[in-house]
C-alpha cells in the first residue's frame, strides 16, 4: 500500500487589501459602528482580501491549484484528481473542481467538490489520503477556495468583519514514507443552526436567507472544546506525542479561539501559524493558506510534522497530522 505525502503548497489572495479602518468607514456610511479597535481586540483580524465583482472561487482556486503544482516540480498533466473544498461554488452545478480541471487542462481524472464549510480542506485532505492510499490516484490536487464576501449580509458588524477571500491548495503524492499519518474527522449536524447560510434555490429563486448567520459565542465554545479534543484523539491514534508536533496549523477563525486551543494543548505560541490578521477568516482556503505561507517562507520544512486542524459551519471538524 501507498503512502500520501503533501509535496507542494499554493495560495492565491485576490489583490484588493480592506483595512479593518477601511471598513469600518464604508460600514459607517450606512450608520453601522464599528472600528479597528474592536475588530483586533475580539479577533485579531487587521485586513481581509476581497474579491472584485465577476471574480469567482474556481479563478481563486485555480491559481492556487497552480501555484501548488508548480511548488511540487509537476505539471498539470501529472494530476489525476482534483478536490475542491468550499461554501461558495460557483455554479449548482457543475462542482468547481471540473471547472479547476478545464481551467488547468487537466483533464481526465476525477474532480468533484466537498462541503464542510471551515473543515472543508481537512476533509477534502482527509479523502484525497485515501484515494491515494488505495491506489486510485498518485498526484491530487486538494484546494480550499472561498468569495465568502458574496455569502456575508454587509449590514451584520457581528460576522461581515470576520471574513475574506481567498484560495489554498496542496498537492498530495503517492509516496513509499508516510506523510499523512493520521486523520480524525467529526461532525455533529445537531448543531447546525448555529453557524449556517440557510438559503437554496428552487423554481429559479432564492428561498430561505442565503447570508451567513453566526451565534458567535456559542460557536466559539463548541470550536475550541471540539479541536483540543480533536488534537489529543488524533495523536492518540498516530502514536504520537503532542510535544512532538513541529507546527500547528489551526483554523483562522478568530485568535482567542487559537490562543485557547494552543494553552490548553501546551503547544508554544512560536509553533501557531497565524495568518488571520492578514486573510481574516478564509473558511476552506484558511488551512492551506496558513500552510503554504509558512512553507514558502522556510518555517515549515521536510521532515517537519504539522498538525492541520479545522472547524466550522455543520457542525464539523476535523485534524490532520502530516509529516512534510
Ligand atoms: N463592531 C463593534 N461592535 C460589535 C461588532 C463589531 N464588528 N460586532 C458585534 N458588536 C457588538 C455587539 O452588538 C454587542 O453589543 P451589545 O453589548 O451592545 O449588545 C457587543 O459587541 C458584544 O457582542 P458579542 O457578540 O457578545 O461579542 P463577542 O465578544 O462574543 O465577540 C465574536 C463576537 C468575535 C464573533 C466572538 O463571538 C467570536 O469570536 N466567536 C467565534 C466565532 C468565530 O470566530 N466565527 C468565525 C466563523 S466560524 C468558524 O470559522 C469556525
Amino acid at each position: 500500500m501507498s503512502y500520501a505525502k503533501i509535496t507542494g503548497t499554493g495560495g492565491y489572495l485576490p489583490p484588493r487589501i480592506v483595512t479593518n479602518d477601511e471598513l469600518a468607514a464604508d460600514l459607517a456610511t450606512r450608520g453601522i459602528e464599528t472600528s479597528d479597535t474592536w475588530i483586533v481586540e475580539r479577533t485579531g483580524i487587521r485586513q481581509r482580501h476581497i474579491a472584485d465583482a465577476g471574480v469567482t472561487t474556481s479563478m481563486l482556486a485555480t491559481r492556487a491549484a497552480q501555484a501548488a503544482i508548480d511548488n511540487a516540480g509537476l505539471t498539470a498533466q501529472d494530476i489525476d484528481l482534483i478536490i475542491v473544498a468550499t461554501s461558495t461554488p460557483d455554479f449548482i452545478f457543475p462542482s468547481t473542481a471540473c471547472l479547476v480541471q478545464a481551467n488547468l487542462g487537466a483533464v481526465g481524472g476525477p474532480a468533484f467538490d466537498v462541503q464542510a464549510v471551515c473543515s472543508g480542506f481537512v476533509y477534502a485532505l482527509v479523502t484525497a489520503d485515501a484515494l491515494i492510499q488505495a491506489g486510485r490516484a498518485r498526484h491530487a490536487v486538494v484546494i480550499g477556495a472561498e468569495v465568502f464576501s458574496g455569502i456575508l449580509d454587509w449590514s451584520d458588524r457581528g460576522t461581515c468583519v470576520l471574513f475574506g477571500d481567498g484560495a489554498g491548495a496542496v498537492v498530495l503524492s503517492a509516496s513509499d514514507t508516510p506523510g499523512i499519518v493520521g486523520a480524525k474527522l467529526n461532525a455533529d449536524g445537531s448543531q447546525m443552526g448555529i453557524l449556517c447560510a440557510a438559503g437554496s434555490v428552487a423554481n429559479g429563486h432564492v428561498t430561505g436567507d442565503p447570508f451567513l448567520r453566526m451565534d458567535g459565542q456559542a460557536v466559539f465554545k463548541l470550536a475550541v472544546h471540539a479541536l483540543v479534543r480533536s488534537a489529543h484523539e488524533v495523536c492518540e491514534q498516530a502514536g504520537i506525542d503532542l510535544d512532538e508536533i513541529d507546527w500547528m496549523v489551526p483554523h483562522q477563525a478568530n485568535i482567542r479561539i487559537l490562543n485557547f486551543i494552543s494553552r490548553k494543548l501546551g503547544i508554544p505560541d512560536d509553533k501557531v501559524i497565524i495568518t488571520l490578521d492578514k486573510h481574516a477568516n478564509t473558511s476552506a482556503a484558511s488551512v492551506p493558506l496558513a500552510l503554504d505561507v509558512a512553507h514558502r517562507d522556510g518555517r515549515i520544512r521536510p521532515g517537519h510534522l504539522v498538525l492541520l486542524q479545522g472547524v466550522g459551519g455543520g457542525f464539523t471538524w476535523g485534524s490532520v497530522l502530516a509529516r512534510m
